[in-house]
């Protein structure tokens, strides 16, 4: 059979210019900030069918971090973390782990539960941005350590990481260029924060989830999605130095200059509308109303943030699944190791409609109307 038949590569709907995104005069954006902050809605959605998860595992460090354990240790206001995210806990990998590590160990739980043989996989896309190393990648470390004869190759999208790794290892899919695809989101962002920062290390933990794709049916897949980027915030959160541009120096990490920045603040007003504003278009590009979805599984960053968002889009709580009180913020992580919960639990099932939504540094998002 000709992979092309089946699978069903849709591109952009077209909006009304009613629908364009109000552009902002380049004076009044330069001067005011707000305005700059704002989620840039772009109209595109696109649909990517014909492509199924054959398994799904994921992996948590041992190492149990508690909020008390680190309000003890760096003075964090007593609380504060759990009111302001919902977090109680979060995991960190063990000294000797790297990222590669827990992408490994997800990778081998998903083929423990399942009956692929390893020698089929074809394809891997890790999605991280925390690599073991700058050079090699992350990915040929993982297909050195499963033994796979597969191309391999990172996807940095920050915690958008998966999605854009779950639409990137579609389409070699759905083109019939992969036959089984292994597609990996795994962070260890406990290396890479500022320990006694409390806006940002108490937020973050370490994970993996790990997803097969390979040939389903026309209905099975990406029923609608959109993948966006809005490099103007890139400074809101990110390691100004350690590229090419500003490579570390002795001063520079003296003064902490390589761990992750935050503005917590107003990549949360950011976050709200994206959330908000993607999946309503992604709903609504898709004819899919609220009830039509089984589950819904948004990045795990702030339990505020998706609180908002069940609010405003009226989405029952019993149609949302959570796990950030325990695992806390996973990056690229945080969506598969959500789905992988999920389905053990038996919340998601074959045929199923799964909205997931991740969002993170860049600015990027990706957010997927998915079905089993
Ligand atoms: O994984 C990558 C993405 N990372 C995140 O999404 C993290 C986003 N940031 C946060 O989780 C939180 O900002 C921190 C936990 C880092 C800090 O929390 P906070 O200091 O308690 O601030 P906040 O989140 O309550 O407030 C952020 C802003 C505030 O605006 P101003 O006062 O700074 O101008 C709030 O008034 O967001 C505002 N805000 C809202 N705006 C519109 C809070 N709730 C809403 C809302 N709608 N529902």
């Amino acid at each position: 059979m000709n992979p092309l038949n089946s699978a069903t590569v849709e591109s952009a709907v077209e909006l009304s210019a009613s629908d364009e995104p109000e552009k902002q005069p380049e004076t009044q954006a330069q001067e005011s900030e707000p305005d700059r902050l704002l989620f840039k809605k772009s109209p595109r959605t696109c649909q990517l069918t014909g492509v199924r998860i054959r398994a799904i595992g994921a992996y948590v460090p041992l190492r149990v971090v508690t909020n008390g354990e680190l309000e003890a240790q760096y003075g964090f206001e007593a609380g504060w973390i759990k009111k302001r995210t919902g977090i109680l806990e979060r995991r960190y990998a063990a000294e000797e782990e790297g990222t590669s590590d827990l992408a490994v160990k997800a990778a081998r739980r998903m083929l423990a539960k399942s009956d692929v043989d390893p020698s089929d996989i074809d394809l891997v896309l890790v999605a991280t941005f925390t690599p073991d190393f700058t050079c090699p990648s992350t990915a040929c470390l993982v297909q050195e350590k499963l033994g796979l004869d597969a191309p391999a190759m990172d996807l940095q999208a920050a915690c958008s990481g998966f999605m854009y790794a779950l639409a990137t290892g579609a389409q070699f899919v759905a083109t019939g260029n992969s036959k089984l695809a292994l597609v990996i989101g795994a962070d260890v962002n406990s290396r890479i924060v500022q320990p006694d920062d409390q806006g940002t290390a108490p937020l973050f933990g370490d994970a993996a989830g790990a997803v097969l794709l390979e040939r389903g049916t026309t209905e099975q897949g990406l029923v609608r999605y959109q993948l966006g980027a809005d490099g103007a915030g890139g400074s809101l959160l990110d390691r100004p130095v350690g590229g090419t541009l500003r490579p570390l120096t002795p001063e520079l990490v003296a003064d902490g200059q390589h761990y992750l920045k935050m503005d917590g603040r107003n990549v949360f007003k950011w976050a709200i509308q994206v959330v908000t504003e993607t999946i309503e278009q992604v709903l609504m590009q898709a004819d899919v109303g609220v009830a039509d979805v089984k589950l819904f599984v948004l990045h795990q960053a702030n339990i505020r943030i998706i609180d908002h968002a069940m609010k405003v889009l009226q989405i029952p709580s019993e149609k949302v699944f959570n796990n950030l009180d325990r695992i806390g913020n996973t990056s690229a992580a945080s969506i598969p190791v959500a789905m992988d919960e999920a389905f053990e639990q038996g919340r998601i099932e074959p045929g199923d409609l799964v909205l997931m939504c991740g969002f993170g540094a860049g600015l990027t998002w990706g957010t997927g109307l998915f079905r089993w």
